[in-house]
């Protein structure tokens, strides 16, 4: 895969790990080593939340590798081409510089020759037949398509093409995907895509996207224009499904439309659902909605939709009525599932949507980032003490050994093989509560350590009170291991310590994997080599505090 960086990438990655049939996702990345592939990797599926419910067997199929398109070998050591290409079956091919004020020629390097070096990959595949090219391109390399319908197949003519570099690429790359496969065999699909939303689950869509922009002008101007538009729009993780769901296919060459067949008006149906949201605009006409964005505060960083005003005006500075393209998408929809039982938006979705926008907007108004807890978690053995003591000292922060919390009588239990009741741990847990809020008002610090196994949601949830309490953000790096014999090993070996290794079994059958609400989760592989777990905490953590 490439583009996992990217908001589709990290959905597709996703999905494919969550299924059996996957043995391994090679993710392509912009990086300039491994673990900074690998930590690019991560941090995009956290901020698309959709890290936090992945399984450790499922984590483990993600192999992050440095990479650059332009180059013939794609930047890979010659090892990795060749591990690559010796069990590759499919390559699905997201990455593109989603940018609309290039020109054509800059699309060259990276985006077009990328392209004919990641089918050559394909084509180098060590089975009977090449890898399959599955070539994400978008409808905005046919948006100029004379008449109503725009086909499943290749435009008769350049032309069709949006003037701009973006589209012209697209449509450019949609041409040698076909010459490819006449010329070699190679099966090579074009997935055209049209406009990608937030996802159903939690709405999260990039706030610096043109129609984000568009929407948080109802906060910066107060006004939304009144357009003539039925948008066709697919949730970004409807869209990785069919984009799995036809990589994986048997589907031969040739393009497919991946665009919901169901549209809506955005004046009578989606503002009215913006407005039930409690944003607060006026609607006006969409010429008086660019004098108006035109008037506004100049500085992009107070006023992020000014960036785009000359974007918006050549679409919007006119009277022209607009034209509506639907597409055909039957073929798609043969060999996806999830394309063929899509809706369309709803108050739910718009909902969501506006909820992550709005916590993205509010961000960009607050100049200092809240303190936080990073909670080391897991079960007992997992290694939470002798990774937040590598982490205090790397990072210069303050720790709290939650362990110390516990009261003399729970202690005594824990010691006696007698697991805690939920009324020790509660009390536990306030304890806790107290002395992080003590330790940031007494040092200044950004962040504080805290080992606490947090094993359960609702344990989770009594920390999460940090945040009403007293305005501290919560991270739950979670210690994770598949072998509980391994666990038991280690607390044998522990010499002074009260936890019994019989307690691993209770601890264990006790943890709860984080539900879909619980954002603030990151599961870490603890069997991996000590430094290796560091390392990644500690990426997180730097992550966490520069918010
Ligand atoms: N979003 C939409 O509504 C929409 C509609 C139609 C089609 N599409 C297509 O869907 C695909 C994914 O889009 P997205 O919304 O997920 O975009 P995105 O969030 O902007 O992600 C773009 C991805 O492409 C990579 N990339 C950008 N420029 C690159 C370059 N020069 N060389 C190598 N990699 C580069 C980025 O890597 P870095 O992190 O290293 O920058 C990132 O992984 C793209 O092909 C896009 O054209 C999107």
């Amino acid at each position: 895969m490439t583009g996992v960086t990217g908001s589709l990438g990290a959905h597709v990655v996703a999905n494919l790990v969550s299924q059996s049939s996957v043995h391994k996702v090679y993710c392509l990345v912009r990086a300039p080593s491994k673990a900074s592939a690998r930590s690019r990797v991560r941090d995009s599926l956290r901020e698309r939340l959709a890290y936090h419910k992945l399984s450790l067997s499922a984590r483990s199929k993600i192999v992050a590798l440095p990479s650059s398109f332009g180059e013939a070998n794609l930047g890979l050591g010659q090892s990795d081409y060749d591990e690559v290409s010796g069990s590759i079956t499919h390559l699905i091919h997201l990455a593109w510089s989603v940018n609309f004020n290039k020109g054509l020629e800059s699309f060259e390097g990276d985006c077009i020759a990328g392209a004919k070096n990641l089918m050559n990959l394909c084509l180098a595949a060590k089975r009977p037949e090449p890898a399959s090219f599955n070539f994400c391109s978008s409808v905005s390399a046919t948006a100029a398509t004379p008449g109503n319908v725009v086909p499943e197949a290749l435009p008769a003519s350049l032309s069709y093409a949006q003037g701009m570099g973006y589209a012209q690429s697209k449509l450019v790359t949609e041409h040698l995907c076909d010459r490819a496969s006449q010329q070699t065999g190679l099966r090579a699909r074009v997935l055209r895509v049209g406009q990608i939303i937030g996802d159903t689950q939690h709405g999260v869509w990039n706030a610096t996207e043109a129609i984000p922009l568009m929407l948080q002008t109802a906060k910066t101007i107060g006004a939304l224009p009144e357009l003539d538009e039925t948008p066709y729009w697919l949730p970004v993780d409807t869209v990785a499904k069919a984009c799995s769901e036809i990589a994986c296919s048997g589907a031969e060459s040739g393009v497919m439309n991946i665009v919901n067949d169901k549209n809506f008006h955005w004046t009578r149906d989606l503002l009215p659902l913006l407005r039930e949201t409690g944003l607060q605009f006026e609607t006006v006409p969409q010429q008086e909605w660019i004098r108006r964005l035109r008037a506004s505060e100049a500085d992009p960083v107070k006023n992020p939709p000014i960036k785009l005003v000359d974007f918006f005006a050549s679409k919007y500075d006119n009277n022209k009525p607009r034209r509506s393209l639907a597409h055909a998408t039957s073929r798609a929809q043969g060999f996806s599932p999830s394309l063929q039982n899509a809706g369309v938006i709803g108050s739910e979705l718009v909902g969501k949507i506006v909820c992550q926008l709005d916590k993205r907007w509010s961000a960009q108004e607050v100049s200092e980032a809240e303190p936080a807890v990073i909670v080391l978690g897991g079960p007992c053995g997992s290694g939470k003490s002798t990774v937040a003591r590598a982490l205090s000292d790397a990072l210069n922060l303050p720790m709290i050994e939650g362990d110390d919390m516990h009261s003399k009588v729970a202690r005594q239990k824990m010691g006696s093989h007698i697991p805690l009741t939920d009324a020790d741990r509660l009390s536990w847990l306030a304890h806790i509560r107290g002395a992080v809020m003590d330790r940031l008002r007494t040092t200044g610090a950004p962040a504080v350590l805290v080992t606490c196994s947090a094993l359960r949601t609702m344990y989770r949830q009594e920390l999460r009170a940090l945040q009403e309490l007293a305005g501290v953000r919560t991270v739950f790096i979670m210690l994770e291991t598949d072998s509980r014999e391994e666990l038991k090993s280690r607390l044998t070996k522990r010499q002074d310590h009260y936890m019994a290794p019989g307690m691993v079994d209770a601890q264990v059958d006790l943890l709860e994997a984080a539900g879909d609400d619980e954002i603030d989760v990151v599961p870490v592989n603890s069997r991996q080599a000590l430094d290796e777990v560091v390392g990644e905490c500690q990426s997180i953590i730097t992550a966490a505090i520069e918010v």
